[in-house]
């Protein structure tokens, strides 16, 4: 551990109490200097700090901030000893960076996490919402080695994954809609958007890189007019009653993502996809097409496939695209 976690570790374990500079250095055996150093990082890292001359320093309750040691004290081994977490204050898209570290050959579990997104990257080429403080943007780096039809499964995996952590840590209810969003209380916290590349020699996957993004609190200027109606935030306002809210849902995406993907090939997490989905027995109209007749959703079949019933009693099993529960 350095000197900074060390420093972050025992303010942390002393929440709420002054603590001298002094009394720290002698505690880690290292010099009053490089504890001042540690609490300047970690203030410049956004940890609220206070330090009064001569009573020394104290972290102030509630704090949210997204740190590798607030995510790795959350994960348990295996999962800690193999995650390769790189966090950004700004990026352009998660995805794309470790699309790029993929390419140079980076290791599977390299995870890329960003406070905020210029270039976030939705499905079908819309542009994800991603603004600073209030959400978790993530990239994680997977080399399966299952078919390439199996892909779908990254991201059906995912979403379990991702609805299972937000309800453990904030005991709010989650419904997955077909095929990649998360939902509470009718409204979108989190897409998914699953990139691959192919290996035609044998046509299984070279890699696939999972990016996920939650919507945690209200974005400080809210949702844009156009997402309004559609996107909510897991938590209303700026509640920060959950402590290190983004660091534990973190850590728990990535320690279901990690379970899940053992099960890869056999599907288990399925029928949890199954359960929490909002769309069997329900009308939708298919995004992006022309004739638009209302279809019935019946089920979801053991490909992923949303299966619908047409006017003429006519089923049709959907492999891809997206689906909406209002007319377009
Ligand atoms: C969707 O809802 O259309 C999918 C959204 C996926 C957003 C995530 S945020 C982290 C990762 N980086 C990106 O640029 N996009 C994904």
């Amino acid at each position: 551990m350095s000197v900074k976690e060390e420093v972050l570790k025992m303010l942390e374990e002393n929440k709420g109490i002054h603590m001298s500079g002094e009394e720290i250095a002698k505690i880690l055996g290292v010099s009053r200097n490089a504890v001042w150093k540690a609490v300047k990082s970690l203030t410049n890292d956004g940890y609220e700090i206070s330090g009064i001359n001569k009573k020394g320093y104290c972290l102030i309750n509630n704090n949210d901030i997204l740190s590798i040691q607030g995510i790795n004290k959350y994960l348990v081994e295996p999962v800690k000893d193999i995650v390769d977490l790189e966090l950004y204050k700004v990026i352009d898209s998660t995805n794309t960076k470790l699309k790029e570290e993929a390419t140079a050959n980076e290791a599977e579990w390299k995870i890329v996490i960003a406070e905020e997104q210029t270039k976030g990257k939705g499905r079908m080429n819309r542009q994800f919402y991603s603004p600073a403080k209030t959400g978790i943007y993530m990239s994680i780096l997977l080399r399966p080695t299952v078919p390439s039809d199996e892909a779908l499964f990254i991201t059906t995996m995912a979403a379990v994954s991702v609805a299972e952590a937000i309800e453990k840590v904030t005991g709010i209810k989650t419904q997955i809609k077909w095929v990649n969003d998360i939902y509470c209380n009718n409204k979108k916290v989190c897409g998914i958007l699953t990139e691959a590349a192919l290996n035609i020699e044998n046509s299984q996957l070279d890699y696939a890189v999972l990016g996920i993004g939650v919507n945690i609190k209200q974005p400080e200027n809210n949702f844009p007019n156009e997402l309004k109606d559609i996107a909510t935030s897991i938590i209303d306002g700026q509640d920060t009653t959950i402590e290190n809210l983004r660091c534990k849902i973190t850590a728990e995406i990535i320690s279901n993502v990690y379970k899940y993907y053992q099960e890869l090939s056999s599907h288990q997490f399925m029928d949890e996809y199954k359960k929490r989905s909002m769309l069997i027995g329900k009308e939708v109209y298919i995004v992006g097409d022309n004739n638009k007749e209302a279809l019935k959703v019946l089920s979801i079949d053991e490909h992923a496939g949303l299966v619908v019933e047409h006017k003429n009693g006519e089923t049709e099993t959907l492999s891809s695209g997206e689906v909406s529960v209002k007319p377009l």
